[in-house]
């Protein structure tokens, strides 16, 4: 046994999920406010892009200076250790956000009443599910005229296909929101929108919702309605299984309003109880559980230096196992090198600070001068590599044209660092030597020429390039991909490690491709590993 395991075991680290708008930004900061790592709402600056101005580059500038700062927040309550990764609030950046998931060991997801279910809460839980998350739902906004909850509930768990389970339950909605109701803690939670600002909820103990009290607290109407809902949900929902939330099976739901600070107390100490401390990763060589005693870790994400001056970079690396120290030598398993970390940087709430020592769920900033790369492993010399770091197949394709052939080293140069980083994917014909970006989103374009001007003096544009999907290919049957590859070459493009893409351009040829290789595998996600 480790002697760091308590370490271990009050650690906690997870991201707030959310479609842009539905109150994350808002819910990190009530969280800080609760853990005293802030004194004052207001303080946690939102990390969106405004969307109506999306060719706004000091806005992308802006982005990417507060993401830093944003990147982790570390806090302590009730003596757990909170670790929030934050992930980028535009839709664009979603890539960004897979990568983080896969640095977190649960995650809160925000749903706003009144909207349910969005698009990018679909994809944000696809992603969950490919590695059974841990999810507590946190529907937001009660103070407006929201949806029906029962409606919400069987929304989520058809749209997001999850098991739910309300742990409290609202007494009202909009103008006419009372509180909710917590079934564990047989308590009230009344709601007062004076309280924005102070840290505790306003509860009351009532032990027997049969009883007069009820009504004496939210009137006879209201009284009513919840004790028909409480029978309807004892009927309608099994009971509450950690284990099975623990598999990402059932997901425990809670009500409130972040801007309101309401149901926030009640969401960080269930929170705190029942999220999963952190658990190991496999790796090549099999599971690396969290009380492996050697070191572990692996980068999940890369952020350039501010100061386009200067190429340095930071690289966080999410322990897995063991106890990192400051100043001793690790080893780079893809470089094979071993490597020392003189001021490694740990996030408090908003502020960075060198650390000494970290444990597994703690996410450390390494000042790197181009070493790293999303997905690259630290131990302390076993040869292995964390897997699972998924790279999505793009959805936006456009050519890259050289606008300044005197340029062309430092376009390549900046092409190969950026896309590094994971602002975008870069492939290559080998037809015609052209070379591809795929991307997630429009607005990476716009920051790839941006930085590739400003920080690598290279100008490029970008020709459209009109196609559905890019999918790795890959197959047993050595002959049968090389007749594929040689029969679609127009349409072969490989990726950075040379992994060959196929670029369908409409969902009906990709088909017609699957029909006609059954020995080839279509693969839309794939490993940066
Ligand atoms: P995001 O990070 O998920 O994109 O959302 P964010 O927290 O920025 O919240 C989006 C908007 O929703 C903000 O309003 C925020 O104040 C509001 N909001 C958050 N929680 C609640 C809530 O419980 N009730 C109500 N009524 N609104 C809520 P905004 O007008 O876009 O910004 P701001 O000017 O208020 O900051």
């Amino acid at each position: 046994m480790v002697p760091w395991l308590d370490e271990i075991k009050r650690r906690r680290t997870f991201a707030i999920i959310a479609h842009p708008d539905a109150g994350k930004t808002t819910l990190t900061e009530k969280l800080l406010l609760f853990g005293g790592a802030i004194q004052i709402a207001g303080a946690v600056k939102s990390n969106k892009i405004n969307r109506s101005t999306t060719s706004d580059f000091m806005e992308i500038e802006k982005q990417r200076g507060i993401s830093v700062s944003t990147s982790v927040m570390a806090f302590e309550y009730k003596g757990y250790k909170i670790n929030i990764l934050d992930t980028p609030g535009h839709e664009d950046f979603a890539e960004d956000t897979y990568r983080t998931l896969t640095a977190v060991d649960s995650v809160i997801l925000v749903i706003d009443c009144v909207k349910g279910v969005e698009s990018q809460t679909r994809k944000l839980l696809e992603v969950c599910r490919m590695r059974n998350t841990p999810v507590i739902v946190f529907i937001n906004k009660l103070d407006r005229e929201g949806r029906d909850p029962f409606d919400l509930l069987d929304e989520i768990e058809k749209e997001l296909k999850i098991k739910v389970f309300p742990m409290t339950w609202p007494i009202g909605i909009g103008k006419s929101f009372k509180g909710v109701y917590n079934f564990f803690e047989h308590r009230l939670n009344l709601f007062n929108n004076e309280n924005k600002f102070v840290r505790t909820d306003n509860f009351i103990t009532i032990s027997d919702i049969s009883s007069k009290e009820l009504e004496s607290n939210i009137g006879e109407n209201f009284a009513e309605k919840l004790r028909g809902d409480v029978e309807i949900i004892q009927g309608v929902y099994d009971h509450f299984d950690k284990e099975s939330y623990l598999k990402g099976i059932i997901s425990p739901v809670f009500f409130g309003s972040a801007v309101n600070n309401f149901g926030i107390q009640e969401l960080l100490d269930t929170f705190v109880e029942i999220a999963p401390y952190p658990k190991g990763r496999e790796s090549d060589k099999g599971w690396i559980s969290s009380d492996y005693p050697k070191l572990t870790g692996f980068v999940f994400k890369i952020h350039a230096n501010l100061d386009p001056k200067h190429r340095d970079r930071i690289a966080f690396l999410r322990i897995v196992s063991g106890k990192f120290e400051r100043n001793k030598n690790y080893f780079h398993v893809r470089h094979q090198k071993w490597l020392k970390f003189s001021n490694p940087t740990a996030f408090m709430a908003q502020q960075k600070s060198v650390i000494d020592e970290a444990y597994p769920g703690d996410v450390i900033g390494l000042y790197d001068s181009g070493n790293f790369k999303i997905g690259d492993t630290i131990t302390e010399g076993e040869n292995l590599t964390f897997k699972g770091i998924p790279s999505f197949s793009p959805e936006i394709f456009k050519y890259v044209v050289n606008k300044d052939p005197m340029k062309t080293k430092q376009l390549q140069k900046g092409l190969e660092q950026l896309t590094e980083e994971g602002v975008a994917q870069l492939f290559y014909k080998k037809i015609d030597n052209r070379k591809i970006i795929g991307t997630v989103g429009q607005l990476q374009f716009e920051v790839l020429q941006h930085r590739l001007f400003n920080e690598y003096a290279a100008k490029c544009d970008f020709d459209s390039l009109p196609i559905y999907k890019a999918v790795w290919v890959s197959s047993d049957n050595e002959k049968k991909m090389q007749e594929f590859l040689n029969e679609r070459s127009q349409y072969i493009a490989y990726d950075k490690e040379d992994r060959p893409v196929f670029l369908a351009e409409s969902a009906w040829l990709l088909q017609m491709a699957q029909e006609k290789y059954p020995e080839i595998h279509f693969h839309t996600i794939n490993e940066f590993n």
